[in-house]
C-alpha cells in the first residue's frame, strides 16, 4: 500500500525560517491548500542560527522547515545545538541551494526528516509536509472509507457490512468496522454482538489505552474483520462528536490497513470529519428523486471541501434499484443528474433483505449477498488498484529511508 496524502491534515504546527523571497511566497500560500485548514503556518526569516536562538526559550513546533544557503561544515556543526533546543516531536527538513547526496544521507542518517532542493513548488512541499505529519499519526499506510447515505434508510449499514467483509475477505487486509452511531447503531444488531461499553467510554479506551485494552472494543467477526460496536448509550444522548471520531478513528488506523466506519445516524460533525478525513468515500443512493437531490448536494459540499476542483475520491452506490420502478429516475440518467457515474447498481429484494432480519442468515451468507458483494468490487479497485493481481506481501515499503528514527532529533 502506499501513503495517500490527500486527506485533511491533523492540527499541528509548521515553522519556516527563510532567506529566499520565492520561499517566503511558496510557505505562505501553504495556508490557502484545504489540507492545511486545521494547521498553523508561521513565516520567520532567517535560517539555523536563527532558529537556534529562537527555541532557546521557545516550544518547537511539530514541523520545523529550515532554508539554509550553506551546506559546508558550518552548515552541519550547527545541528547539534539544533537538537538540543528542539522538542523530542519536533520533525525538521531542510530547504537547501543544491543537489548533495552524501549530505542528504548525513542529514537523514541524524534523524531529520527531509533535505530538499529550492526551488521548491508550493503542491510539492505540501506532499512532503503531508507525508511528515500523517507519518507521525503511525497510520500513513492505511485507509479510511466512511459510508454515507443520502437520506436515512437507503441502506448505509448493509453496504458499509459488505465493505467490511470486501475489504477483509476479498482485498485479505485487517478492516476495523466501526459505527458512528452510538445507541442508534444498527451493526451490533445485525452481528449479534452484545456490547459492554458505551460510546462515550470506547472514545476514552481508544485516546488513553494500551493496545489490549483498544483490542476488547473489537468483536471478531471473520479471520480478518473486527467490529466496533457500542450500546447502551442513551438514543436521546449526545453523539459521537468529531473529535471523538477521529481519535478512534485514528487509533484503530494505526493497527489495521482499513478502517470503514458506517456514519447512517451519525452526527453532521462527525460525518463532515469522517468525510475530510477519508482516503475515500462510499455515498448510497435509492434512485428516488429525494434521495439523488441529497446526494447531489453532498457530491457538491464534498467537492467543496476538498479544495473544490479535480476528481473527488467518491464511489457511488444506488441501493434498491427497482422498489418503485415509475418512480425511479432510470439509472442511465443518474450520472447525468449527480455528474458522476455509479459504481454499483443494487436491485431491491425484499425478500433476501427480510430473511436477513428475520435472523435466518448473514447477508453474506447468501448467494445473492454475495452476488452484491462482487457488485461491490469495483469500489475495492477503486482504491487499491487491481488487487487480485498483486502478491500480497508487496506493500510499498512507505518513507523508506526517510525517517530514519536514530539520530539527533528523535530524543528519547
Ligand atoms: N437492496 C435492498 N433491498 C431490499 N431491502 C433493503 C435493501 N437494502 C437495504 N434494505 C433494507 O432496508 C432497511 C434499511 O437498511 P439499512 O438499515 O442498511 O439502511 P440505513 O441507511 O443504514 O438506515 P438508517 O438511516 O436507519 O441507519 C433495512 O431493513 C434493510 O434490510
Ligand atoms: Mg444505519
Amino acid at each position: 500500500m502506499s501513503k495517500q496524502t490527500g486527506i485533511l491534515l491533523p492540527r499541528s504546527a509548521i515553522h519556516f525560517f527563510v532567506s529566499d523571497k520565492a520561499t517566503e511566497k511558496m510557505a505562505s500560500e501553504l495556508e490557502l491548500d484545504w489540507r492545511f485548514s486545521r494547521i498553523g503556518v508561521d513565516v520567520m526569516e532567517g535560517n539555523v542560527s536563527e532558529a537556534i536562538a529562537f527555541y532557546q526559550d521557545k516550544p518547537s513546533p511539530d514541523l520545523l522547515i529550515i532554508e539554509t544557503e550553506t551546506i559546508d561544515k558550518s552548515f552541519t556543526d550547527m545541528l547539534d545545538d539544533l537538537a538540543g533546543v528542539c522538542m523530542a516531536h519536533t520533525s525538521v527538513i531542510f530547504i537547501g541551494p543544491v543537489n548533495d547526496i552524501p549530505l542528504y544521507r548525513k542529514l537523514i542518517d541524524m534523524g531529520v526528516t527531509d533535505y530538499v532542493v529550492r526551488p521548491i513548488k508550493t503542491e510539492d512541499m505540501i506532499t512532503i509536509i503531508a507525508n511528515t505529519l500523517i507519518d507521525k499519526l503511525g497510520t500513513s499506510e492505511s485507509r479510511f472509507i466512511p459510508v454515507l447515505g443520502a437520506k436515512g434508510g437507503v441502506g448505509t449499514s448493509a453496504i458499509a457490512e459488505l465493505m467490511g467483509f470486501l475489504m477483509a475477505d476479498k482485498v485479505k487486509e485487517k478492516t476495523v468496522l466501526m459505527d458512528g452511531a452510538g445507541g442508534w447503531g444498527a451493526l451490533r444488531i445485525s452481528f449479534g454482538i452484545n456490547p459492554v461499553m458505551q460510546q462515550v467510554e470506547a472514545v476514552g479506551v481508544a485516546t488513553n489505552s494500551t493496545q489490549e485494552e483498544v483490542e476488547q472494543l473489537l468483536y471478531p467477526v471473520s479471520e480478518r474483520l473486527k467490529v466496533m460496536a457500542c450500546g447502551g448509550d442513551p438514543l436521546l444522548g449526545v453523539t459521537m462528536n468529531g473529535v471523538e471520531m477521529e481519535a478512534l478513528v485514528n487509533r484503530f488506523m494505526r493497527t489495521n490497513p482499513v478502517v470503514i466506519a458506517d456514519l447512517s445516524n451519525a452526527q453532521s460533525e462527525a460525518k463532515y470529519i469522517a468525510i475530510a478525513r477519508a482516503h475515500h468515500i462510499v455515498l448510497v443512493t435509492t434512485p428516488f428523486v429525494t434521495s439523488l437531490r441529497n446526494s447531489r448536494r453532498i457530491i457538491k459540499e464534498i467537492t467543496d471541501l476538498r479544495g473544490g476542483s479535480g476528481s473527488i475520491p467518491v464511489s457511488l452506490v444506488v441501493n434498491m434499484q427497482g422498489a418503485a420502478p415509475g418512480a425511479e429516475v432510470p439509472v442511465k440518467d443518474i450520472e447525468e443528474t449527480l455528474g458522476i457515474k455509479p459504481t454499483a447498481i443494487i436491485p431491491f429484494n425484499p425478500k433476501l433483505f427480510n430473511s436477513i432480519i428475520a435472523g435466518d442468515k448473514k447477508l453474506i451468507q447468501t448467494k445473492d449477498g454475495v452476488k452484491i458483494l462482487e457488485s461491490l468490487n469495483p469500489i475495492a479497485k477503486a482504491i487499491w488498484g487491481d488487487y487480485e493481481q498483486r502478491g500480497k506481501n508487496s506493500k510499498s515499503a512507505g518513507s523508506g529511508g526517510l525517517n530514519s528514527l536514530k539520530g539527533l532529533f528523535k530524543k528519547p
